[in-house]
């Protein structure tokens, strides 16, 4: 018969064409940071304990990087996608049941109105959600010189493109075809360990400080961090470099916490698809077999 040639050959185009689509994709991506602007800056790739196929979340780590958040970010920035349960469910820092309420416990939270109508503060419980440490933006801006600490619930996501490769051409298609998903926890390490000083006839804005990693420089923000601020008790080291990668995976954590279970799945359905297009490929020989062509 001559249909199998005949439908040989658009399939063989096809290929072609994917090959040299997906090859166009990686070959801009890949010559993007050349061209990107040189003073934007290269945000370093870091390991990570949840990155590839098989990444889950490090329990100690993300007990850690709540910590790191909860004495020293909180002061300034709110989570108010996060309750304090969630702080003990699976997939996350699963701190238990009885740590939880300790947590929750610690903190006061506003409530009410009672019977006389005033609101009032009572100790936090695990249904709560993350205390504001402002009453709202505007005391917030009127605390930090007129800039906004943001909401730090799904800031991982909000940075997963660093702003120099949200603008580089086709960098994110890059990305996906790398399967890179950790730029968000990269760029917040980045942004923890990068204050340093302004380089010679660079003008500063008053009350702004100087930082590699922010599109700009300057940022309202002061160093948060700093060694020996954070008591660890697991033994981990007490420096800049460590707070910053413990609260950059806990952030990740709250931005995705169904990470380990996306990944778990993804894998599963990847083993399935493999077998699945196996048995079509034999089963597709073994019917063709038996015709004439
Ligand atoms: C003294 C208050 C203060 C503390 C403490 C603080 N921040 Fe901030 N943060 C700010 C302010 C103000 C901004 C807004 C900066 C700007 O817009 O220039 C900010 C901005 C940020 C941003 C956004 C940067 C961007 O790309 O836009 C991140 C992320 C961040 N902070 C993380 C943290 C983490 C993590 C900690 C704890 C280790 C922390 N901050 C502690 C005040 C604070």
């Amino acid at each position: 018969m001559s249909i199998s040639g005949d439908s040989r050959r658009p399939s063989r185009t096809l290929r072609g064409a994917i090959i040299a689509l997906s090859l166009a994709f990686v070959g801009t991506g890949l010559g993007t940071p050349a061209h990107a602007a040189s003073e934007e800056p290269e945000i370093a790739k870091q390991p990570w304990s949840f990155s590839g196929v098989t990444g889950h979340y490090d329990r100690a780590q993300l007990q850690r990087g709540f910590q790191v958040y909860q004495e020293v970010c909180a002061a300034c920035h709110g989570m108010r996608l996060l309750r304090y349960r969630n702080l003990g469910e699976p997939g996350g820092p699963e701190f238990s049941a009885d740590a939880v309420k300790a947590i929750a416990a610690a903190v006061e939270v506003p409530d009410g109105p009672n019977d006389d109508g005033e609101m009032f503060e009572r100790p936090g419980r695990p249904a709560d959600a993350f205390r504001s440490p402002y009453a709202n933006d505007n005391e917030a801006r009127a605390v930090n010189g007129g800039a906004l600490p943001p909401d730090l619930s799904v800031m991982a996501k909000a940075r997963s493109i660093p702003t120099h490769a949200a603008f580089a051409p086709l960098g994110w298609a890059r990305d996906i075809i790398a399967g890179y998903q950790e730029g968000g926890p990269d760029y917040l390490h980045a942004l923890m360990t990068g204050y340093e000083d302004a380089p010679e006839g660079t003008e500063m804005v008053e009350g702004m400080h100087y930082n590699a990693a922010f599109a700009g420089h300057q940022i309202a923000m002061p160093s948060p961090l700093s060694d020996d601020l954070v008591d660890y008790t697991d033994g981990s080291p007490k420096t800049v470099d460590q707070y910053s990668r413990d609260v950059s995976a806990y952030l990740m954590w709250a931005a995705e916490p169904k990470l380990e279970e996306r990944k778990r799945l993804g894998l599963r359905v990847l083993i399935y698809l493999i077998i699945l297009a196996v048995l079509l490929y034999l089963t597709k020989r073994l019917i063709w077999s038996k015709l004439e062509h």
